[in-house]
């Protein structure tokens, strides 16, 4: 049985991260004490992975304002507002990150009434207690979302299949079990011996320190290849799927995925292999309407001209190019497998329908 290491754990009402830019080296915990802490966790990627970013925000934003100051119902979602901006301000590409703070805040702001009944002071006492458990459920959903795409997914595959993954889309990018790895760790359970090809994913290397790290901790067949190595293993036969994670899918079903997704995909297409994304509905963002309208993060030239900030691997100062991202068209996405079920092109009219599940 798959022992699942979780990048956010909530004990003896402490919240605490795994810090993921120290694997696959050290497995160290960080505690999360404030907005400030949380804020830089999230923007160095210490806890990283749409989901497991959008569950760390709402787990987050609660651990952050509830010994908050203040003295009206009014106070409270005032500054709790400003701590939910602040928040949002760390990435901009994963919609998970806004999707947990907003649903916090609705929370929030739905117990207006009740808040009206008692004491400002008891009522501080019960909105906390309720914060506290939406984010409880939040990180629940998620653990039951990745489950349900686990087994989705598996029913895309046969044993034995060589499958190509980019980037980490695992069980720490998550609550647990992760998404497009999802399946992968159930058929690992079922006998199903994948043959597992791990892009490194240049510049910050989480297909190489943390996708080849937490399936081989699983027993899984994995070997790990240079970014540059994906046609060529497509091409020797040995790739029968691509399977790869989402931080915001458009409405007309283009997906945002870490940088170099694209080329996968198109690599895929060109050899007639089905190229598969797991996209819990959580990272589906119907009021963006189309993949250029995405705002992809752009981040600091260090991480292309340093390995990983300290070695240089070219001149000091050269100029880089470093989006964190790219939108992979959805005329190259064979399937969108969500919590909800395997959804197919085209993408525009079928997305909606998850949500009426
Ligand atoms: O920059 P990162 O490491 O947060 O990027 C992560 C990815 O691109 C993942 O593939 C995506 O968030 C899906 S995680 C289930």
């Amino acid at each position: 049985m798959t022992s699942f290491m979780s990048p956010i754990k909530y004990e003896h009402e402490k919240m605490y991260l795994l810090d993921q830019t120290l694997l696959p080296g050290q497995e160290v915990y960080l505690e999360i004490q404030n907005k400030e802490d949380l804020w830089e966790a999230i923007y160095k990627l210490k806890v990283r992975g749409a989901p497991a970013i959008g569950v760390a925000a709402a787990c987050g934003i609660y651990v952050c304002t509830r010994d908050m100051a203040a003295a009206s119902f009014e106070e409270f979602c005032h500054a709790f507002h400003e701590v939910k901006e602040y928040l949002a301000s760390a990435r901009p590409t994963a919609v998970n990150l806004f999707w947990a703070l907003n649903r916090m805040e609705a929370k929030l702001l739905s117990l207006k009434e009740k808040a009206k009944t008692e004491t400002w002071e008891r009522a501080q006492i019960h909105i906390t207690q309720e914060l506290k458990e939406e984010a409880r459920k939040i990180y629940q959903e998620d653990v039951d979302s990745c489950y349900a795409m686990g087994k989705y997914g598996l029913s895309l595959l046969k044993p034995g299949m060589g499958i190509l993954t980019h980037c980490n889309a695992g069980t720490i990018a998550t609550a647990k079990y992760g998404t497009c790895l999802s399946p992968l760790y159930l058929g690992q359970e079922q006998g199903y011996h994948f043959k597992v090809f791990a892009d490194e994913t240049r510049p910050l290397l989480q297909g190489a320190r943390l996708t080849s790290w937490e399936l081989d901790k699983a027993g899984i067949d994995v070997t790990l290849i240079c970014d540059n190595m994906a046609s060529i293993v497509m091409k020797n036969g040995w790739i029968d799927a691509v399977v790869v994670g989402c931080d915001r899918m458009a409405a007309n079903g283009d997906g945002a995925n870490k940088i170099g997704t694209s080329g996968v995909a198109i690599l895929a297409k060109e050899y007639g292999i089905p190229f598969y994304m797991f996209v819990p509905t959580s990272t589906i963002d119907l009021n963006t309407p189309a993949g250029k309208d995405i705002h992809i993060e752009q981040r600091k030239g260090e991480e292309v001209y340093k390995m990983w900030y300290e070695k240089p691997m070219a001149p000091e100062g050269v100029k880089t190019y470093n989006p964190a991202f790219d939108v992979t068209d959805a005329k190259y996405i064979t399937a969108v497998i969500t919590e909800k079920g395997i959804m197919y092109p085209p993408y525009d009219i079928n997305l909606p329908k998850v949500f009426e599940v």
